[in-house]
């Protein structure tokens, strides 16, 4: 394909997803298509999933995360607020930001390190300033170029033992889906091991999220490390 023309689609395919996501409610419902219900559920997969990690023989520490795609920040007044000092919220649509200003409430809020309006296409994090990144639900928005990119940026931003977390729907099918009413793609779990591998970080663990409904994807949990 031209540049010109690779470059206007790459364009499209976020502009889609900012307009899409512009429409939607920033209340938990909004966030999960519908599914608020399995909010519970989730937290305590995702809670289960990082106590593996600090039983590790070099745990991560539990001073700085970063919530990636955070929306209204669900994951962090649940789960991370609960565990790291501080936290930054990253996200494109600056207006579930502020709905989480009064959704995290003052206690939370007074962890909040960051709040980012910006794409992960364009996050330059820091380099040594998490100890966890948790990306949700968000990454079937990025390109697979600025897939393995923005795993690259993260994994330079890590701390000793930091860890990048992803929790993700993949294809049953073993074929990309695409979802052209919110503009993302679906991958399937060979996929991201391909897309590690590009990204040069290691897989060292990964779980399926049990006690989903039948009718949803596949979620995976993938921790990773950069390959030094
Ligand atoms: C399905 S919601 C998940 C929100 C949150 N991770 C959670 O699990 O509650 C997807 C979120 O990703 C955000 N998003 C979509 N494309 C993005 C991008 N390119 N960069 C950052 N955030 C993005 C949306 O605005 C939305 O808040």
């Amino acid at each position: 394909m031209e540049t010109v023309e690779k470059e206007d689609e790459e364009n499209d395919f976020y502009k889609n997803a900012e307009n899409y996501w512009a429409e939607i409610p920033a209340t938990v419902q909004g966030m999960l298509g519908g599914f608020g219900h399995i909010s519970r559920v989730d937290i305590q997969g995702s809670k289960q999933f990082l106590k593996h990690l600090f039983q590790l023989k070099k745990p991560p520490g539990k001073t700085y995360a970063c919530d990636c795609g955070a929306g209204i920040g669900r994951i962090t007044k649940y789960l991370l607020s609960n565990i790291f000092d501080k936290v930054d919220l990253v996200e494109q649509n600056s207006n579930f930001l502020d709905q989480a200003k009064e959704y995290l409430g003052p206690t939370v809020l007074s962890k909040i390190g960051e709040f980012n309006p910006c794409g992960l296409q364009n996050f330059s994090p820091e380099p040594n300033r998490y100890d966890i990144i948790w990306c949700q639900w968000v990454l079937g928005h990025l390109t697979e170029e600025d897939l393995i990119y923005f795993i690259q940026k993260c994994s330079e931003s890590l701390r000793e033992n930091g860890v990048i977390i992803i929790k993700e729907n993949v294809t049953s099918s073993g074929a990309v889906e695409d979802d052209e009413k919110d503009s993302s793609v679906t991958r399937p779990f060979s996929m991201y091991m391909d897309i590690f591998k590009k990204a040069n970080v290691n897989c060292f663990k990964k779980i399926k999220q049990t006690s989903f409904p039948k009718e949803l994807y596949p979620v995976y949990m993938f921790a990773l490390r950069k390959i030094t």
